[in-house]
């Protein structure tokens, strides 16, 4: 063999032997000067040699790419996320839940730690690293693998030279390397990230792979599934060991749920002392033939269960409560805090939510309150802390006028909320058209909540109909400063398409109080259309199953205001859909439901026919083939689209086969 060849194994070899003790072993044989020596000299053998360079070499793990953008990539198998657990019920619930699936055979558990990173797939074709992709939305992900390259406890080659080996964990960053990160972002005046996890989110998905290899990601990996290798989760932790992966070493086989509870507890108290941020602990059944027998839910595996760590409760002083006004009118009152630590984030505000919450609690500016964040997002205040101090601050007092418009404030009868109930109210308008270009209403891409403001501080949207006339005043608004022509372009070609939602969605856009997604979806299928629930009578709605008074009332009330009426003429005037075509979502068909369609060619009936059936499954039915297509159902005469998906590709399938697939 070629002598240099040769020299350059052996020292990667070496190389590969000390990172493995150092990055994945936690325990350093030679140190860093030693290693960054060798390093040095691979380095300088492979530029003096190119094409020995290998994609596996250590030498590869220094970043030096930099992207445009990540590829989208499909995963082979979803990932999928996992449902919680809060308290030791939930627990004893799941237990029952498995020893029901499972008619009562043996089973175990395997506790772990929920590691507080990001969730990553690497795929190795014959024993070489290929592809590192995160989670995305569990179909699709982004192809990282440049990023993955450099954490260097993941191995670039393993021993296990099968044709295609996937394997799962979470990428993240220690509590000292988070805090060395930030410490440097404070020295270069950058904005601190907020805990580790965002700081290893935003290190993943830098574009430039240098920055990833100067931030020392590292990874744990928990899941590979190959039934015929392995059949437990154990075995497949230990042959992850036996790959040379980094496994974490505090999960633990548990006989039974008793056992499985102290395990939460030791792994709990172990919390504080480790060097990185775990947010939980992770139950799995250990035995793999017991998997499909308990089988899934749409997100996640029934034979899994993530165990939550209570909220941190920590105390703060409350520096200001001030008021803010919703879409239909209603005050939400917020805390101002005095900037607090709390689980990772610095927490600096809170929502009260109405007077009576205030008042209940006794909440005065100025006094001791402990804080929590629900559900580790959301801060809130606990209670107050009561004592001499506290009892001599100024009792708290509601607002009685509108802080945006100054309209005295109102509250119905029975009801804990104030509300503004002038219709111009210039917040309500605004909140109003943001809720009404949101994702489940019209979905209009491209009017932040930012841009809404600036087109009606400048007059150019006062209301939704003023949103369709936008593409009337092109410059102007491509002179709103920040509006470059692209994003002008794109702006009004989302605000045409939205003119073909469903009826549904507009309804629930409309914003009528008390109207949420799923009453405005009852209505419209009971209806077929909004004309036909305009002159409709308070009793006929509070028929409907499911209608209370309130919804009904509210629903009146709405077409009983003239300038509603006029707006509904309008918007059909201007080609919305304004009537009900079919009962979208109601239906489920594993292959079809939330699976994305394009629809070409000649069919023997017309294209709306097979969206309507599609959108009855829940799929969604789109104008043209991407990479992100699922199928494409091609009739006669199919042209560019089926091309394109060929070239792709993707699914394509007949009429008959579209049949066979409804099973319709
Ligand atoms: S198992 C199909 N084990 O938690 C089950 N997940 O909400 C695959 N996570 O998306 C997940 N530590 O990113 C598993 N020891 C662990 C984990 C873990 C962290 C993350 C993972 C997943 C999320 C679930």
């Amino acid at each position: 063999m070629n002598l240099v060849l040769e020299k350059i194994n052996k020292i990667k070899e070496q190389l590969n032997e000390w990172g493995y003790a150092y990055y994945v072993l936690d325990n350093p044989v030679v140190d860093d000067a030693e290693y960054d020596k060798l390093l040095k000299e691979l380095i300088e053998l492979e530029n003096q040699n190119p094409e020995l360079i290998t994609s596996d070499s250590p030498s590869q793990r220094v970043g030096g790419i930099v992207l445009d953008k990540f590829e989208k990539y499909k995963h082979r198998t979803q990932m999928l996320s996992l449902a919680n657990a809060f308290n030791e019920k939930d627990l004893r619930d799941f237990d029952k839940q498995i020893f029901k699936e499972t008619e009562h055979k043996n089973y175990s558990f395997y506790v772990e730690p929920k590691i507080d990173g990001l969730s990553i797939s690497l795929i190795y074709e014959r024993g070489k690293l290929i592809k590192g992709v995160t989670r995305g939305d569990g179909i699709f992900g982004e192809d990282v693998t440049s990023n993955v390259r450099t954490i260097k406890s993941i191995p670039l080659t393993i021993s296990d030279k099968d044709d295609y080996v996937e394997i799962r964990g979470e990428v993240f960053l220690s509590k000292p390397e988070f805090e060395k990160i930030n410490l440097k972002r404070q020295l270069d005046e950058e904005p601190l990230f907020a805990n580790p996890r965002n700081a290893a989110a935003g290190t993943l998905r830098q574009l430039d792979s240098n920055v990833a290899a100067a931030r020392n990601l590292d990874a744990f990996l928990y899941y590979f599934m190959d039934r015929e290798k392995i059949s437990t989760h154990s075995d497949s932790l230990k042959y992850l060991e036996d790959l040379k992966f980094k496994v974490n070493n505090l999960g633990k086989l548990c006989t039974d749920i008793e056992q499985v509870i102290e395990h939460i507890e030791f792994i709990s108290s172990q919390r504080s002392n480790l060097d990185y941020e775990i947010d939980g602990v992770v139950i799995k059944i250990n035995e793999f033939d017991l998997y499909e027998k308990v089988g899934y839910t749409a997100k996640s595996p029934k034979w899994a269960i993530a165990y939550k760590f209570p909220a941190e409760i920590k105390q703060t002083k409350l520096l200001n409560i001030f008021p803010t006004v919703g879409r239909t009118g209603r005050i939400t009152y917020n805390a101002a805090l005095e900037p607090v630590q709390l689980a990772g984030t610095t927490v600096q505000a809170a929502t009260l939510h109405n007077s009576d919450f205030i008042k209940q609690k006794d909440i005065r500016i100025g006094g001791v309150v402990k804080v929590k964040k629900a559900g580790d997002i959301i801060p809130e205040i606990v209670e107050p802390i009561v004592d001499e101090l506290y009892n001599n601050l100024k009792v708290w007092e509601e607002e009685k006028f509108c802080p945006e418009c100054n309209t005295e404030l109102e509250r119905s009868v029975g009801e804990v909320d104030q509300y503004c109930i002038n219709f111009s109210c210039p917040r309500k308008i605004i909140r109003s058209l943001e809720h009404f270009v949101s994702r489940d209403a019209m979905n209009i891409e491209g009017l932040s909540i930012k841009i809404i403001e600036k087109l009606y501080e400048n007059n150019l949207v006062k209301n939704i109909l003023d949103i369709y006339n936008l593409k009337n005043h092109k410059q102007e608004l491509i002179n709103l400063d920040k509006m470059g022509v692209k994003s002008v372009d794109n702006m009004l070609e989302a605000i045409e398409k939205s003119k073909q939602n469903s009826v549904e969605k507009l309804f629930f856009g409309l914003g009528i109080r008390h109207v949420g997604k799923k009453t405005a979806q009852l209505l419209m299928t009971n209806f077929k259309s909004i004309q036909k629930l305009s002159d409709i009578e308070f009793e006929k709605l509070e028929a409907i199953h499911d209608i209370g008074p309130t919804v009904a009332q509210s629903v009146v009330d709405w077409f009983n205001v003239k300038e509603n009426i006029l707006l509904l003429e309008n918007l059909k005037n201007c080609g919305l859909t304004m009537d009900y075509l079919g009962n979208i979502g109601s239906k489920f068909n594993e292959k079809v439901t939330d699976k994305s369609f394009v629809i070409t060619g000649t069919l023997s009936k017309p294209r709306n026919y097979f969206k309507n059936i599609l959108e009855e499954y829940g799929a969604k039915v789109i104008d043209s083939v991407s990479k992100k297509t699922d199928f494409v159902l091609a009739g006669v005469e199919a042209g560019s689209k089926l091309e394109k998906a060929n070239k792709l590709g993707i699914n394509v399938i007949d009429e008959s086969q579209f049949i066979e697939m409804i099973g319709e």
